[in-house]
């Protein structure tokens, strides 16, 4: 999509367009990429995705001094972020955000997607208690239909927690609308808006199944 983000169609979705981001991109998405440099460049990518999703944060300013002076100068105030990666594709983002964020709790949500309706049934949830007072940061490569997207965030409000951001390598124009429905509140911070879903629920052009790229499973 040829466009700026965020706009009137999609206000609240930011699309990280820096060069690095959008060149291991492209060979996250090449089909000869295999799983190891697809693993490295998710972890990379995930690592500079979460530089935006993060610009937010509250800072306080502390005294230290330099070698030359003394000076106020900012940190990052009250408890570190929480990380909820949706399974099993999440967990690919883990590291990279982990890297820049490495105090963060993690808690985990697997979903899976009944045949008949469709819709994401819950089968682990295990989120750190005093998630309520953090900054969540939800994690999953792929926001295609949106549903698990939508239903981890569920989760995650119901433990009280306001500060919610969804972070995914691409999004899908459904996706997007699917949270702008529910979850109007949450920033969606993403590599890419492209094109379409096809038949198969597959983002296109995407990159395939997040999950077996990552683990090899195709
Ligand atoms: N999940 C994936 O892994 N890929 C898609 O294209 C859509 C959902």
């Amino acid at each position: 999509m040829n466009a700026t983000f965020p706009n009137a169609e999609f206000p609240q979705l930011t699309v990280v367009t820096h060069p690095l981001v959008q060149h291991k991109l492209t060979w996250l998405r090449h089909e000869d990429t295999n799983t190891e440099q697809f693993r490295n460049l998710l972890r990379e990518v995930s690592q500079l995705l979460a530089y935006e999703a993060t610009r937010g944060l509250p800072t306080e300013l502390m005294r230290i001094r330099t070698p030359v002076t003394e000076m106020q100068s900012p940190v990052i105030s009250g408890k570190k972020p929480c990380l909820v990666s949706i399974l099993r594709a999440g967990n690919g983002m883990l590291d990279g955000v982990l890297s820049v964020l490495p105090l963060a709790k993690v808690g985990h949500i697997g979903l899976y997607r009944d045949h008949d309706t469709l819709q994401p049934v819950e089968y682990y949830l295990k989120l750190p208690t005093d998630i309520a007072e953090r900054h969540v940061i939800v994690v999953d490569p792929m926001l295609a239909t949106g549903n698990s997207a939508v239903a981890a965030i569920d989760h995650v409000k119901e433990t009280g927690c306001t500060q919610i951001t969804l972070l995914c390598l691409l999004a899908a124009p459904e996706g997007v609308r699917n949270m702008q429905a529910h979850h109007p509140d949450v920033p969606i911070v993403t590599a890419a808006l492209d094109s379409h879903l096809n038949e198969h629920g597959y983002i296109v052009p995407g990159l395939g199944d997040a999950g077996d790229r990552i683990f090899g499973t195709m």
